[in-house]
C-alpha cells in the first residue's frame, strides 16, 4: 500500500534509538523527510547516519531535551528552518523509573509528568499552529499499554499516560475541521533497551531473574512474545498516512493481544 506521505515532512522525537528509532527510520522508508532528537548527541548522529544510508531519504539530527519547554520551543523552530515545516508529528520521550506508589515523591511525579505529558503537550502546541495553517497534520502520541491497563509497578508511567490520552482525545475533537487528526498508540511490551533495564530493576530488587521477568511478561501476551520495534513503526507509519485520514482521537494499543478489555 503507498502511504501517500512522499515529501511530507516528519518530527519524530526521542528517536536516537528504540521505538523512535524505528518510527523515523519507517517514515524515511516512505518516503518523508525527517527530523529525529534526542539529548544524547553522538548517538543521535550515528542513527540519523544509519537511516540516511539505509533509506536514501533526507534525515536531519536535533539534540534536544522534549522535557524541556524552552529547548522544544528551539527545536520546532529549527526543524521548521531546516525542512519548512511539520506535517507529521510524533511525541516520544523516555520512559520514567519503575516502583511502586509508596517509593516516590511528589518530585518523582513532577518530573514523570514533564517528560511524559507536559513534553507532549508543549510538541503539540508549538506545531498545532503550523498544522492548521496548512490544513493538514498528522499528531501521533506515543504512550503505553499502562494507560489502559495500569501495570503494577509502574504507578509513574500509569499517572502521566493517561493524561495524554485525555489530552490527545480532546485535542483530535479541536483540530478535525483542520484535517489534523491526532491519535495515540499504546505499546506493550517491546524490545528496547527500555525492557532491557526493567529486566535489569527486576533482577536487582531480588524478584527473580531477568529471565523470569521475561517469561512473566511472555505468559500475559496472547501473542506469547514481546513485540519488535518495527511492530510499532508500521502502526505509526499507517496512522501518519493519507491512507488513514479518516481515524482521529483513537488510542490504538499494539500489544500482542496483551490488554484484557473490550476497549
Ligand atoms: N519498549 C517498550 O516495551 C515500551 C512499551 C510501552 C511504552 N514505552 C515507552 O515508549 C517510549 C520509548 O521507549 P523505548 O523503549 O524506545 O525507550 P529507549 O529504548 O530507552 O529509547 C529512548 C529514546 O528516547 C530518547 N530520550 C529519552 N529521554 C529523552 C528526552 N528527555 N528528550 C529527548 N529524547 C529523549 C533517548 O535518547 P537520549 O537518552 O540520548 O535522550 C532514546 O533515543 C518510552 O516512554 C517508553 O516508556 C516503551
Amino acid at each position: 500500500m503507498d502511504l501517500g506521505i512522499e515529501n511530507r515532512v516528519a518530527l519524530v522525537a526521542a528517536s536516537s534509538m528504540g521505538l523512535g528509532k524505528a518510527i523515523a527510520s519507517q517514515l524515511s522508508r516512505e518516503g518523508s523527510r525527517v527530523a529525529i532528537c534526542a539529548r544524547g548527541e553522538e548517538r543521535l548522529l550515528k542513527t540519523r547516519d544509519e537511516i540516511a544510508s539505509e533509506t536514501g531519504g533526507q534525515v536531519q539530527a536535533f539534540v534536544a531535551d522534549v522535557a524541556d519547554r524552552n529547548q522544544v520551543s528551539k527545536l520546532v523552530k529549527n526543524v521548521v528552518a531546516e525542512l519548512g515545516t511539520v506535517e507529521i508529528l510524533v511525541c516520544n520521550a523516555g520512559g520514567p523509573p519503575s516502583g511502586m506508589a509508596d517509593e516516590f515523591s511528589l518530585d518523582d511525579y513532577q518530573q514523570a509528568l514533564e517528560l511524559n505529558l507536559l513534553s507532549t503537550v508543549n510538541l503539540c502546541y508549538e506545531v498545532i499552529p503550523l498544522m492548521k495553517k496548512q490544513k493538514w497534520g498528522r499528531i501521533i502520541n506515543m504512550v503505553s499499554i499502562s494507560a489502559k491497563q495500569p501495570i503494577e509497578n509502574l504507578i509513574l508511567s500509569n499517572t502521566a499516560r493517561a493524561g495524554v490520552l485525555g489530552f490527545s482525545k480532546s485535542i483530535s475533537n479541536q483540530l478535525a475541521p483542520y484535517g489534523v487528526t491526532v491519535n495515540s498508540v499504546c505499546p506493550g511490551y517491546i524490545k528496547t533497551e527500555r525492557v532491557e533495564n526493567l529486566a535489569r530493576d527486576f533482577q536487582e530488587k531480588g524478584q527473580g531473574t531477568s529471565k523470569d521477568f521475561y517469561h512473566s511478561i511472555e505468559n500475559t501476551i496472547p501473542l506469547g512474545r514481546l513485540g519488535q520495534p518495527e511492530e510499532i513503526a508500521q502502526a505509526v507509519a499507517f496512522l501518519a498516512s493519507e491512507r488513514a485520514s479518516y481515524i482521529t482521537g483513537v488510542a490504538l494499543q499494539v500489544d500482542g493481544g496483551y490488554i484484557k478489555a473490550l476497549y
